[in-house]
């Protein structure tokens, strides 16, 4: 398993591209399954969750190619001979349910292995369910498996979710594309990956609106045609490298990055001390002065803070002056890096969904390990500005949600290198 050294090595200068969102693209690619005519994505992100979906996709008989170094994503479905997503694909990441709706929709029938488990949660499935059955699909749960059924094709319906699940309002918003008659979505996620997933399947000839609010209406037609559509930069991406030179120093211009996508975390910067601006290729990140402010933050649905960002954020906050008081409200089990930055020094004291993170002067170097992806790059942001050196092991983690983070990190100054492991 490989691992990252990182060596506190100062002030950070330049530029960094912003790939692809992988969680709008682990959307977009299985609305491929909607239509028997070509889907392309460009400004893909090079990913193993995007290495994943290809396989899983390509195990229901789409055909998927990937083009560009990765970057394009040509796929078409005119042939599916599986409904059956495997357990085995499905456990390694759970946006693989997001086939359950388009098949369903597209062919009837689906079943899709429940994904089980992860460090951060038990992530069930009953909003993704519950939408469904309002459509008139019957689900079943059988030996982890949900079979889903949809007979006399699916009807539009007012859905009302009780939690503005991103999941749960992608699969039900692409099933109710093809259903017929009008659905309502109440309370639907807002984040950005919905609003493109919806751009892209307008595109396709599919009927939305109101994506980006919390009330989406889809009048159902019969059939979508083909696409081509650009993934939407990637906010946790841009995020998590506007976070390197609020901790390690100097300024960095994040390219591709947008302010309407980090809303409510730059405001949290701005109150940390970190100026943003916004240049003609996009943000550029610099410390306003010597010192880092505690701040408290509560994760929510966006447009609130991104509970994607908020192990990021708590690398920051080790070292603020003051305490800082982190709520996370999305995930039950979402602190796993704060034992991590405890052994490099930080001072944290954690209790349920509340983290309070007392300021240091500095971190010190230390092997440590990765638990979840966003953990993972929190400790090697802490590691930017650390005192010596940082080994992050397991950092398979990392691959799946960041294109070569040592590369784009060595491009700014960074002192960070790759160890292949045994
Ligand atoms: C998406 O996961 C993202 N993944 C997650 O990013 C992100 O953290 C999350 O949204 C919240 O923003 C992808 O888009 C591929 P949810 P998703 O359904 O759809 C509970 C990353 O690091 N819930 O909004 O699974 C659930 O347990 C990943 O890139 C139910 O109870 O998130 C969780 O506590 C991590 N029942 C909360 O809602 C359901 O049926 C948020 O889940 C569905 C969800």
């Amino acid at each position: 398993m490989d691992s990252i050294l990182v060596t506190g090595n100062g002030p950070l200068s330049g530029q960094i591209p912003i790939a692809g969102a992988k969680n709008a693209c682990l959307a977009l690619m299985p609305a491929t399954l909607l239509s028997e005519e070509p889907l392309t994505l460009t400004n893909a992100p090079r990913l193993s969750d995007i290495r994943t979906m290809t396989a899983l996709l390509q195990s229901l008989g789409a055909e998927v190619t990937s083009l560009q170094n990765g970057q394009v994503l040509a796929m078409s479905s005119h042939d599916l001979n599986n409904h059956v997503a495997d357990y085995d694909i499905v456990r390694k990441m759970r946006a693989s349910n997001l086939v359950l709706g388009p098949m369903l929709a597209r062919l009837g029938h689906a079943v899709v292995s429940l994904p089980g488990g992860c460090a951060i949660g038990a992530r069930p499935m009953d909003l993704h369910i519950h939408g469904l059955e309002a459509l008139g699909a019957e689900i079943e749960l059988r030996d982890g498996y949900l079979h889903a059924k949809a007979p006399r094709g699916l009807k539009g319906a007012v859905v009302d979710f009780s939690f503005a699940s991103v999941g749960a309002t992608e699969n039900v918003l692409m099933a109710a594309t093809l259903a017929k008659g009008t659905t309502v979505l109440n309370n639907a996620a807002r984040e950005p990956e919905i609003v493109d997933l919806a751009s892209c399947l307008r595109k396709m000839g599919a009927r939305i609106e109101g994506d980006g609010t919390s009330v989406i209406t889809i009048e159902g037609v019969d059939r979508l045609h083909g696409a081509t559509h650009p993934v939407v930069a990637d906010r946790i991406e841009l995020g998590t490298y506007m976070l390197a030179p609020a901790i390690a120093g100097g300024e960095v211009e994040c390219l591709g990055g947008r302010l309407e996508l980090v809303g409510s975390f730059v405001e949290k910067l701005d109150e940390a001390g970190i100026s943003v601006t916004e240049t003609e290729h996009g943000l550029k990140v610099r410390r306003r002065g010597d010192v880092i402010r505690a701040v408290d933050v509560t994760t929510e649905p966006f447009p609130g803070f991104p509970t994607d960002l908020q192990a990021q954020m708590m690398a920051l906050l080790c070292t603020a002056e003051g305490t800082s008081v982190l709520e996370e409200r999305i995930f039950e089990n979402r602190f796993m890096h704060a034992p991590e930055l405890m052994r490099m020094g930080a001072q944290i004291e954690v209790q349920g969904g509340t983290a309070r993170v007392n300021g240091v002067e500095q971190l010190k170097g230390a092997p440590v390990m990765a638990t979840d992806l966003r953990a993972s790059v929190s400790l090697i942001l802490a590691g930017l500005a650390a005192e010596g050196e940082t080994v992050v092991s397991r950092v398979y983690h990392l691959d799946r949600g960041y294109e070569h983070v040592e590369t784009k990190l060595q491009a700014v100054g960074a002192k960070i290198e790759r160890i292949q492991g045994a």
